[in-house]
């Protein structure tokens, strides 16, 4: 039997671009699917397919075990969706919109009040519940849309980048929630440039790439198909760069992936500790200095790294602009 989000063969073309190129998916009941990829991937495509807000060019698809091409009524009122921008209207306060949502959900009046102020503690949001929503802050938008999304608890959610725009400490807050909700058994599928976020989120993960399915599996599962462990050098100066990937790339028994703005660089490396006193001793050899020098396992960044050759790209709401630039779309 598919679980309670599936696909199969889907495809959807806008013009020349093959944006989902045959994906996949099959999401048991009360998990959480990472669905992990670059920028233009296509997650927010098959999201959107599977919401209902696009129709597919091909492919079977099913949410709460309901055809989504043929009943997408019956399919929107079993799921909640958080987009990738947030959806709020600017206008109304952060208390109206979400007892807007409960009403287009017919939920009795008293009950739409209750709920709206229970979300609104939630989401940290109550001081700023009775202002227009114009004035949130990008992070604070981003909340409400959330907020908004969970006003019924649908079976099935689909959020978009869930936690781009908000800081540490919603995004942890969030997690909570998220967690919450699927030992509720609720099944979630959500889409995250945050590798991070997929590890502690996701029971099984998705890696997209050019509309296809690159890779899957549990984050584990992930991590032991690129194995080994790595070096990991931060260097005093962004001059010393140069000479340290040479050394590195000679001890070491794969490619050096640098960053620049970090001055990190990494290596995958056989021999462990021994391995990790030479490059210590050829790096000062060379007049190196470094800040931090270790050993450690592969993350998912190195497996996003090793499958898409690129790391994750920062979504612009890195910066905590994210959203707000995207809700004045
Ligand atoms: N409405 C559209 N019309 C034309 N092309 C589109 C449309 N929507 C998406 N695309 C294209 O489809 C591809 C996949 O886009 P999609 O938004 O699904 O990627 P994504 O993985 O969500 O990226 P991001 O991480 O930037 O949100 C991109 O090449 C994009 O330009
Ligand atoms: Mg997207």
């Amino acid at each position: 039997m598919p679980g309670a989000i599936y696909a199969e063969g889907l495809v959807k073309t806008f013009g020349d671009v093959r944006a989902v190129d045959g994906v996949d998916l099959d999401v048991p009941q009360g998990t959480v699917l990472g669905l992990l990829g670059p920028n233009g991937a296509g997650k927010t495509t098959v999201v959107r397919c599977l919401t209902t807000l696009l129709t597919p060019d091909s492919g079977k698809l099913s949410v709460a075990g309901i055809d989504v091409v043929k009943q997408p009524n019956e399919v929107r009122r079993n799921i909640g969706l958080s987009g990738q921008f947030a959806a709020v209207d600017e206008y109304l306060t952060g208390r109206e919109n979400l007892q807007m949502v409960a009403q287009l959900y017919q939920m009795p009046a008293k009950a739409a009040k209750a709920r709206a102020g229970e979300l609104l503690d939630r989401f940290h949001l109550a001081d700023a519940a009775d202002r227009p929503s114009k004035t949130y802050s990008g992070g604070m938008r981003r909340r409400l849309d959330l907020a908004a999304a969970l006003v019924v608890s649908p079976p099935v959610m689909f959020m978009d980048e869930p936690t781009t725009g908000l800081d540490p400490r919603n995004r942890q807050q969030l997690w909570d929630v998220i967690r919450e909700l699927v030992s509720g058994g609720t099944t979630l599928l959500l889409t995250t440039q945050y590798l991070e976020e997929a590890d502690h989120l996701a029971h099984d993960i998705c890696v997209i790439d050019h509309g296809k399915v690159i890779a899957r599996g549990t984050s584990d599962q992930l991590k032991a198909q690129i194995g080994g462990e790595r070096v990991e050098v931060v260097v005093h100066e962004r001059d010393q760069i140069a000479p340290a990937a040479e050394v590195m790339q000679a001890l070491g028994k794969g490619e050096v992936k640098v960053e620049n703005h970090t001055r990190r660089l990494t290596v995958p490396v056989t021999g462990g500790a021994k391995l990790l006193a030479e490059v210590i001793r050829d790096l000062d050899a060379r007049g190196v200095e470094i800040d931090d020098i270790g050993l450690r396992r592969p993350t998912l960044d190195d497996v996003f790294l090793s499958l898409t050759g690129h790391v994750a790209e920062l979504d612009e709401g890195e910066n905590g602009n994210g959203t707000e630039k995207e809700a004045g779309k």
